[in-house]
């Protein structure tokens, strides 16, 4: 059954929901055939495809080029775009047309934008259009500068009751989801329990309605230390540094390429040559 924004919120409450960002084809494809509830073409394509810092100078145009990418290799998941830094925060006009874009250019059936109440107008301008919104709150990481760091959000009180009434907020305007990142596990339990729509936790405990993870973190492909929210589901980074030695080796020491990978041709034609 092809997933959509209206199942992806009929299911809270029915069956937990698996999210994974996906940034290309190839990737998408594979992602496909694992059963996965939706794709997120995040704006972590900064920092794990582009290798930025953070993810502040993500364009509109990358996301569209990433998200028409993934789109050509998903069929049934839910296909979800984030929108990029400054695409959205100067105007509900703004936000319109830029979603506009991530549909009609990238081929997404949803976008996510970061922030609270603050965003509710933006929201509700884009499900106006019939462009389901996902929220995120929590650690927003476009607001990086703002918060003094990639830190967990909500430990102090008046902090935990803003996200709870963004969360309601953002419900209120018209999100069909809403991502909560690196928040306490029981502050995210609450916010499930207080609103209609799934919650989907990256750093958020098991109490959320479903989990997004970055595929390169949960495939341990990242150099360094991961987020104490990672498991790593395989060790592809140290797979991946073992084949490409293994190529260098074999090509270096003349194993590769063998016979078999080679075409063959009439022996008595290439005498002719001269
Ligand atoms: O950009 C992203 O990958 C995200 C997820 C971490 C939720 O927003």
């Amino acid at each position: 059954m092809k997933e959509t924004a209206v199942t992806f919120r009929a299911a809270k409450g029915q069956r937990k929901l698996a999210m994974l960002t996906a940034y290309d084809y190839t990737t998408a494809r594979l992602m496909e055939q694992s059963g996965v509830d939706a794709l997120l073409v995040g704006d972590s394509l900064g920092m794990v495809v582009l290798g930025h810092s953070d993810t502040l100078s993500v364009t509109m145009e990358d996301m569209i080029r990433h998200c028409a990418a993934v789109a050509r290799g998903c069929e049934r998941p839910l296909l979800v775009c984030d929108m990029p830094f400054m695409s959205y925060q100067l105007s509900a006009e703004q936000a319109c047309a830029n979603a506009g874009r991530l549909v009609k250019e990238g081929r997404a059936q949803a976008v996510k934008l970061e922030g609270g109440a603050e965003f509710a107008e933006q929201v509700r301008a884009i499900v106006r259009a019939s462009i389901p919104v996902m929220g995120h709150i929590g650690l927003t990481p476009q607001s990086v500068h703002a918060l003094g760091g990639f830190k967990v959000q909500g430990k102090a009180p008046e902090a935990a009751q803003k996200l709870l009434d963004d969360a309601r907020a953002l419900e209120v305007a018209g999100a069909f989801a809403l991502v909560l990142e690196c928040v306490p596990a029981p502050l995210a339990a609450r916010i499930s329990a207080a609103v209609s729509i799934p919650t989907i936790g990256i750093g958020a405990g098991p109490d959320c309605d479903g989990q997004v993870l970055v595929w390169q973190d949960m495939l341990g492909m990242v150099d360094g230390l991961s987020p104490k929210f990672v498991r790593h589901f395989a060790e592809c980074g140290t797979d991946m540094r073992a084949a490409f030695s293994a190529y260098v080796q074999a090509v270096r020491e003349g194993s590769f390429p063998a016979g078999e990978h080679c075409f063959s041709m009439n022996e008595e034609m290439l005498g002719k040559l001269y």
